[in-house]
């Protein structure tokens, strides 16, 4: 009768929205053949990076840090360390026991940089640094020491040696003018010129993947290389000297920042990106840009996920239709909420409170919905950034010209290490896609700090210069 005719329509709705919303989900499952395809591609821009004709117009800039090896423990003083990149700046003083009690004291002061400032000038910015640098000393009680400082710049630098570093372009939430092409060094000398108020002795600036690494290294001589899951994604590695060509020298070897964040800008992932990542990267700070860190990192995850929930309320499948202020509102799913409501100890109730929190009125069902696609985004991203792994170690392996690699990667980010599964699918992923090496993930324990002041320590040593 009429009754059972409307049952049947309805099911047949709520099948047609369940293959629609499965539609969207399948657009972000990666296959093996897709995940070998990106690693495979992944080693061809690695190369270009390290050729002299490529290196200029490579997409993973392949950046050479001046760093030669990893601490050895003899590494002794007090430093200071920056750290901007990140979510927050920071400065701090670190202090380095070497020999038998080996250790490493920080002390660290946290500072928000406005988003005025995060995108006004260079100079506001760097004044504003310098500024809190100020007020950091005084508190400490050192304003009269100048100490080596170490200062963590993450984001993409051109080097010429440890204490210079070309600004190429800024990623992530920066967009500060005047700064592209200038030393970041010279930038940050200047404002402390500026203020005439207290005097630093900059030794070293330092990716923070970079940092990562040495952290690591510290405590486990087979770390050589560094990643970062955090609000950007970045690696870096020890490579064969004789590799590098546009460095003289072939001798040992040379720590360098690939910045894969830039991988497939020239186009070459193009075929598994969706209209989701297109529309996130139109609506950012550098379109065209660090294409891969759009589909990693967390500044972005939350982005994708929004555009998806959108795109599904568009369709009616979501939210009864209704596309709210704050699902407009960019930037509303930080990390923090994506790991929150992929946590699977948390009842779908309270997935709700959690979209509540943020302003979006969701129902069982709805919340269901939206728990699925932030497990779709997140597990892309630990996919890819696995097959980008693979790829470097599988380097690794093969400059050593070994039937097995044993190394040790050391990792921060929030992403890494707030994240319920991310971490998980990662080295998943890399063991299957780099069979042949065997590879442990080590935490670091604030690398960009305690890094920076390493870096800082065996610079210092080499060049000879003063002691503490
Ligand atoms: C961005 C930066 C890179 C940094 C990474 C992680 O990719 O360009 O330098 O290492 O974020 O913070």
């Amino acid at each position: 009768g009429k009754g059972a005719a409307m049952v049947t329509a309805v099911a047949c709705r709520l099948v047609s929205q369940r293959k629609q919303i499965d539609e969207i989900l399948a657009s972000f499952e990666l296959s093996k053949e897709n995940l070998i395809e990106v690693k495979n591609k992944m080693r061809g821009e690695l190369e270009y990076g390290l050729k002299k004709e490529t290196h200029a117009t490579a997409t993973v800039k392949m950046l050479p840090t001046y760093v030669c090896g990893t601490p050895d423990g003899t590494e002794k003083g007090k430093f200071l360390a920056l750290d901007l990149g990140g979510t927050n700046f920071r400065v701090l003083l670190v202090k380095i026991r070497s020999g038998r009690r080996k250790s490493v004291r920080m002390y660290n002061k946290i500072f928000a940089i406005p988003l005025e400032i995060m995108q006004g000038t260079g100079e506001e910015l760097f004044d504003h640094i310098v500024q809190c640098i100020a007020e950091f000393l005084e508190y400490m009680g050192i304003k009269g020491a100048c100490l080596p400082l170490g200062f963590t710049f993450s984001f993409p630098c051109r080097q010429a040696s440890i204490d210079k570093g070309a600004l190429v372009e800024w990623t992530k939430g920066f967009k500060a003018t005047d700064c592209e092409g200038e030393d970041v060094v010279d930038m940050l000398r200047e404002a402390i010129k500026r203020r005439n108020e207290f005097d630093l002795d900059i030794v070293a600036v330092v990716n923070d993947t970079v940092g990562t690494m040495m952290t690591c290294g510290y405590e486990d001589p087979n770390c050589e290389i560094g990643f970062i899951a955090g609000t950007g994604s970045n690696v870096c590695y020890m490579e064969e000297m004789k590799n590098i060509e546009i460095v003289e020298g072939t001798e040992g070897k040379m720590c360098i920042n690939t910045e894969w964040g830039g991988f497939g800008d020239n186009g070459c992932i193009d075929s598994i990106r969706t209209k989701y990542d297109k529309e996130v990267d139109e609506g950012s700070l550098n379109p065209g840009k660090q294409r891969y860190e759009k589909m990693t990192s967390g500044m972005y995850l939350g982005e994708i996920v929004r555009q998806i929930l959108i795109d599904l309320t568009k369709h009616g499948l979501l939210f009864r239709g209704q596309i709210s202020e704050s699902l407009r509102t960019r930037g509303i799913f930080e990390t923090k909420f994506l790991s929150h409501i992929e946590s699977d100890r948390l009842a779908l109730l309270q997935v709700r409170r959690i979209l509540q929190q943020l302003g979006l009125d969701s129902t069982c069902d709805d919340s269901i919905i939206v728990k699925e696609v932030c497990g779709a985004v997140s597990k892309r991203a630990a996919h890819l950034c696995g097959a980008g792994l693979a790829a470097i170690v599988e380097k690794k392996r093969e400059n050593r010209n070994l039937e097995h690699l044993k190394i040790t990667v050391g990792v921060d980010g929030t992403l890494y290490k707030l994240h319920p599964h991310f971490s998980g699918i990662l080295r998943e992923t890399v063991k299957e896609m780099a069979p042949q090496c065997d590879v442990t993930f080590m935490l670091s324990e604030d690398g960009s700090g305690k890094g920076a002041a390493l870096i800082t320590a065996v610079a210092k040593r080499l060049h000879n210069v003063g002691e503490n």
